[in-house]
C-alpha cells in the first residue's frame, strides 16, 4: 500500500503523514529530507547532482548523510532555501526519485510525503492526497513552530511556493486523481482521522 501526500510547505504534511503512517502501521517517507540532505552537502562545496547520486541517505528517527547525523542541520533556513533551488535540477530529481521509487516498492506499506509523489514518484499509489491550507495559515504555523516572525516566514514561503510550482521539471501540482484536503481551520487530529479513513476505504477489498 502506498499513500502519497503532496502539497506546499506548511500545509501540515509532515505531522499528518507521520501520524497517518502510525495509524496504519505503515513506514513514513520524508522525501523532502532527501532534497535537504543534498542541499546541505552543496553548502560545503559538493556538486548537487553528484551528492544526489552518491550520498547514502538514512531516513528514520534520525536523518543521516553517509552515516553522519544531520537531523537538525538540514532544518536551518539556509538549507531550506537551498533545497528549493537544487530541487529544480533535473539530475538531482532523477537520482532522488529513483531511490524513492525503490523504497516505495520494497513490499512494505508506505505513507510518502513530498511534492511529486502522486504525480511522478508513485503514480500507482493507492491513495493520493493533496494537502493545502491558506497561505496565511501555513505561514503562521511555520512561524509558530520555529519561533520566527510570521511576515518573514510568509515572504520566504511565497518565494519557495512560486519556485516549486513554476519549475519546468516536476512542478508542485495535484495529481488528477488526488483528493484535495484543505486543512485551514482543521486540527491535526481531524486531518489525520479524515486521511486514515480515506486510506482504509482505498485499500480495503471491495
Ligand atoms: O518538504 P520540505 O520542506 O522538507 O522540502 C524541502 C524542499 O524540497 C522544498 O523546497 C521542496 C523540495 N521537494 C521537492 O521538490 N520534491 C519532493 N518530493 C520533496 C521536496
Amino acid at each position: 500500500m502506498i499513500i502519497a501526500i503532496d502539497g506546499p510547505a506548511g500545509a501540515g504534511k509532515s505531522t499528518v503523514s507521520r501520524a497517518v503512517a502510525d495509524a496504519l502501521g505503515a513506514t513514513y517517507l520524508d522525501s523532502g529530507a532527501m532534497y535537504r540532505v543534498v542541499a546541505f552537502k552543496t553548502l560545503s562545496g559538493s556538486d548537487a547532482a553528484s551528492a544526489a547520486r552518491s550520498t547514502l541517505i538514512g531516513l528514520g528517527e534520525k536523518v543521516t548523510a553517509d552515516g553522519v547525523d544531520v537531523t537538525s542541520l538540514i532544518r536551518t533556513p539556509e538549507v531550506t532555501a537551498r533545497a528549493s533551488e537544487i530541487a529544480a535540477l533535473p539530475l538531482v530529481r532523477e537520482a532522488l526519485v529513483e531511490q524513492q521509487r525503490k523504497l516505495l516498492h520494497d513490499g512494505r506499506s508506505w505513507v510518502a510525503e513530498g511534492r511529486d509523489i502522486g504525480t511522478v514518484v508513485a503514480p500507482d499509489a493507492d491513495l493520493k492526497i493533496y494537502l493545502t491550507a491558506s497561505e496565511d495559515e501555513r505561514a503562521k504555523r511555520r512561524a509558530h513552530e520555529h519561533g520566527l516572525d510570521t511576515a518573514e516566514v510568509q515572504a520566504a514561503q511565497a518565494e519557495r511556493d512560486r519556485r516549486d510550482a513554476t519549475r519546468d521539471y516536476s512542478p508542485l501540482k495535484a495529481a488528477e486523481d488526488a483528493v484535495e484536503v484543505d486543512t485551514t481551520g482543521m486540527s491535526i487530529e481531524q486531518v489525520v482521522a479524515k486521511i486514515s479513513e480515506l486510506a482504509r476505504a482505498a485499500t480495503s477489498p471491495a
